[in-house]
């Protein structure tokens, strides 16, 4: 894409979703920021503007509310803003045994990760489709592949969603200008663990597991430019998808099971 276009990132007030903002501002692309924490978006548009001259549109919601993901729709049209790009960024984890949450808790994380990342995309869709081109980019996680592992119960289910969402509607856009593609990164730099609730394990991780926000980000952009449909980042993180995708269940369930046991919060 040469010409300035207008991309919708959500959770862009950290981590992955930050460096989106950074990476596309620096490519001259106009930007809509969405996330909770309105002060760190526009922090985040005032550094960015400073550096390059595009605009930067800050817009909080939150994304567990169906009422605020319905209402942002209606924000960007009274705004005159009509994406020609998506990024469905926002996210988390629960990393307590499905069990010791509440149901309220699953929920709301189906609604972040599942729910909202549909709306969106079904409500940005009408316009790309028009104008002949559009981008999509959906962010799953290497974890889609996993045979599931305790604690982080739905997380495998929501980023296979992403997986599979992305690739059913590549089949029917691709050939209509919108490119659509599942972004699955394995362990990235960003306030993930933190937000979850698990900082003392990204300390414990090798830093050869752990890639750069901006190595993430820059390989989606380049794998949606060329219009791939899915790309697992980083050398490391291929092979274990590949494992996870070719060896025996039997084998690669106890050993996946085994390595995730660190990334549960113990009741
Ligand atoms: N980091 C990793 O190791 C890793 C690996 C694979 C996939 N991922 C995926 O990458 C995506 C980005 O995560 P990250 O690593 O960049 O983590 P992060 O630094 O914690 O960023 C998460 C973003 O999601 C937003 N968010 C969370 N709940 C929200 C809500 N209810 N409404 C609106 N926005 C909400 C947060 O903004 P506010 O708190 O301001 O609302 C924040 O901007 C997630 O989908 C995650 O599953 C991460």
């Amino acid at each position: 894409m040469t010409a300035a276009k207008t991309f919708l990132i959500t959770g862009a007030s950290s981590g992955i979703g930050a460096q989106f903002a950074k990476s596309y501002a620096a490519r001259g692309h106009h930007l809509i920021l969405v996330a909770r924490r309105l002060e760190r978006l526009q922090a985040l548009a005032a550094e960015i503007t400073a550096q390059q001259g595009v605009t930067v549109t800050c817009l909080d919601a939150d994304l567990s509310d169906r009422s605020q993901t319905n209402a942002l729709l209606d924000r960007l049209k009274a705004l005159n803003l009509q994406p020609d790009g998506l990024i469905n960024n926002a996210g988390y984890s629960l990393a307590h045994t499905f069990a010791a949450t509440t149901a309220q808790q699953q929920v709301d994380f189906i609604e972040v990760c599942v729910t909202a990342p549909t709306i969106l995309a079904h409500g940005l869709l009408p316009h790309m489709l028009a104008q002949g081109a559009g981008r999509i980019i959906n962010v799953s996680s290497m974890v889609a592949f996993s045979p599931g592992a305790t604690g982080h119960t739905l997380y495998p289910a929501a980023k296979a969603y992403m997986l599979k969402f992305s690739r059913s509607l590549a089949a029917e856009a691709a050939a209509k200008g919108v490119h659509v593609t599942a972004l699955c990164p394995g362990s990235t730099e960003s306030e993930f663990q933190h937000s979850n609730g698990m900082d003392a394990v990204l300390k414990t991780n090798p830093a050869r597991f752990v890639q750069t926000a901006e190595a993430v980000v820059e390989a989606a952009i380049r794998a949606n430019e060329a219009g791939r449909e899915v790309i697992v980042t980083g050398l490391i993180n291929k092979i274990a998808v590949a494992a996870m995708t070719l060896l025996p269940d039997g084998l690669i369930t106890p050993l996946i099971r085994w390595g995730a046991q660190k990334y549960q919060i113990k009741e």
